[in-house]
């Protein structure tokens, strides 16, 4: 309902959970950056794994973008956390946008998230490439480079 898509956007727009940035020259962590052409809204996702079982033990996003989006890499972090790489690499962008009950205008913002774990993964496999790999699919629109000077910027989020 529109109601309920108002209520769970608003509250992780507000209350966005897991923002900021993890050191990314860190051996266990995989830094994704990911952009919508469309609109030009850009998001950092990075996580933590532990070598030892594959699981992705904390998560950290930075997206300057539309409400929805911010939503959906707030929720997207909630979700990843405590998931092996292999369970993280299997969400789709449906899933989020149906939890956030995004309308389909904005179902590229959920696209974001996608492609950004499945990015922040792969960037972690080529860092550490005797970790047991996984398929992830198609992945990462090509983003503008001065929208990844944007990302690496130590700004606020803004709508
Ligand atoms: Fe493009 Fe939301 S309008 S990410």
């Amino acid at each position: 309902s529109r109601r309920a898509y108002h209520e769970k956007v608003l509250d992780h727009y507000n209350n966005p959970r897991n923002v900021g940035s993890m050191g990314k020259n860190e051996q266990d962590v995989g830094t994704g950056l990911v952009g919508a052409p469309a609109c030009g809204d850009v998001m950092k996702i990075q996580i933590k794994v532990d070598p030892t079982n594959d699981t992705i033990t904390d998560v950290k996003f930075k997206t300057f973008g539309c409400g929805s989006a911010i939503a959906s890499s707030s929720y997207l972090t909630e979700l990843v956390k405590g998931m092996t790489l292999e369970q993280a690499g299997r969400i789709r962008n449906t899933e989020i946008a149906k939890e956030l009950c995004l309308p389909p205008v904005k179902l590229h913002c959920s696209m974001l998230a996608e492609d950004g774990i499945k990015s922040a993964i792969s960037n972690y496999y080529k860092k550490n490439p005797k970790a047991k790999q996984t398929d992830l699919g198609g992945t990462g629109a090509a983003m503008p480079k001065i929208e990844i000077e944007k990302l690496r910027a130590d700004t606020p989020s803004a709508a």
